[in-house]
């Protein structure tokens, strides 16, 4: 045994933490933090066609959805508070350009003009990339002799894709290509055509992560050789996360975006800190896919693992995050509150 007499020590100390943690009134009193439906963001996946409803193999619970499906879950989204979706498309066609990405028909630009029809106030923001639309799956178009994605080749592409998803009523438009000089190119399209009121949210520290598998399944965007290591992030680097942040804002970014989430919480923190733009956090399908696993399991409560994931992303600084279950959180939170 030491000793100490330490019940003497504690009886002379006046700290003791655990007063604040007495009762929930006092915890919720003294809460840092909170998770609210209006700061998430659903993501969607859309497809071509109708009556569509295709499950993901590995996201269990998210679909692929044709436009009049994805309707009810706009209508029910608002019912639980969400406010914000963010929306892929996938194609029918796919080829070397991606041209599907700024087809005025396809899924994105009908969805985007569907959901403004039905729920007018929800913000939509389109996501705006080329890996979904193109045939070899890159974030880019890739240089026949190279096989390098051409970074100066794709600006203008992405800048006609985020014309077409503003043209078709997006309120915001998310470039995640993590092409250099993305945010300004795109910004000056918007610009030129007249949608100086769409904001940009920038992917800007947007890792190469093995989180995106089951993305990759339901997108349909495995890339057909090589990976996307040349032009997203290496997970080591931090520093470099900041000057990609930085250098997004002075093109004009208005949101700026770390993910994934979890496994960076440190660089949300660090870019939280020198920052004056919103920070949104991507809490990405392979976060998803690891808690929904280990909740079917019944290895873990779902609703708290969730929901503590959630705060740790909130506590590192994240003002939105989007996350795969807005919805099922939306739930949980009117729950609470009827109680
Ligand atoms: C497309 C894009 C990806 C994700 C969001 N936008 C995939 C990728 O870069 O491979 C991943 C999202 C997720 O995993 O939930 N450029």
């Amino acid at each position: 045994m030491i000793d100490i007499d330490s019940r003497e020590l504690i009886n002379d100390s006046p700290i003791r933490p655990r007063r604040l943690r007495r009762t929930t009134g006092i915890r919720q009193l003294v809460r840092e933090n909170a998770i609210s439906a209006s700061s998430l963001i659903h993501p969607f996946f859309v497809v071509e066609g109708t009556g569509i409803s295709k499950t993901i193999e590995p996201m269990p619970g998210q679909f692929q959805l044709s436009v009049d499906m994805l309707e009810p879950e706009i209508k029910e989204l608002w019912h639980r508070g969400i406010r914000a979706v963010l929306l892929f498309g996938i194609p029918d066609e796919k080829d070397s350009e991606g041209t599907a990405g700024w087809d005025m028909d396809g899924p994105v630009s009908t969805a985007i003009a569907r959901i403004k029809e039905v729920c007018p106030e929800m913000v939509v923001i389109a996501d705006v990339c080329l890996c979904e639309y193109t045939d070899h799956g890159h974030c880019g178009i890739v240089d026949q002799e190279t096989g390098i994605v051409d970074n100066d080749a794709t600006l203008p592409l992405l800048g006609q894709a985020a014309v077409a998803y503003a043209n078709a009523g997006a309120d915001i438009v998310a470039p995640s290509a993590m092409m250099d000089g993305q945010v300004m190119v795109i910004r000056a399209a918007l610009d030129d055509a007249g949608h100086t009121e769409v904001p940009v949210m920038a992917y800007s520290a947007k890792y190469a992560s093995a989180f995106y598998g089951p993305f990759r399944v339901a997108a349909e965007s495995t890339p057909q050789f090589g990976d996307r290591r040349t032009y997203q992030m290496d997970s080591p680097n931090a520093r470099e996360a900041l000057r990609e942040v930085e250098l997004d804002i002075l093109e004009g970014a208005d949101i700026v975006m770390v993910k994934p989430a979890g496994a960076y919480l440190d660089i949300i923190r660090q870019v939280r800190d020198v920052v004056d733009v919103p920070v949104a956090a991507y809490q990405v399908s392979g976060e998803y896919a690891m808690l929904k696993a280990a909740a079917m399991n019944g290895w873990l409560d779902e609703k708290r693992s969730v929901m503590e994931s959630l705060m740790a992303i909130k506590r590192s600084g994240a003002d939105m995050i989007i996350t795969y279950y807005a919805k099922e959180v939306a739930g949980w939170l009117r729950e609470d509150e009827n109680r």
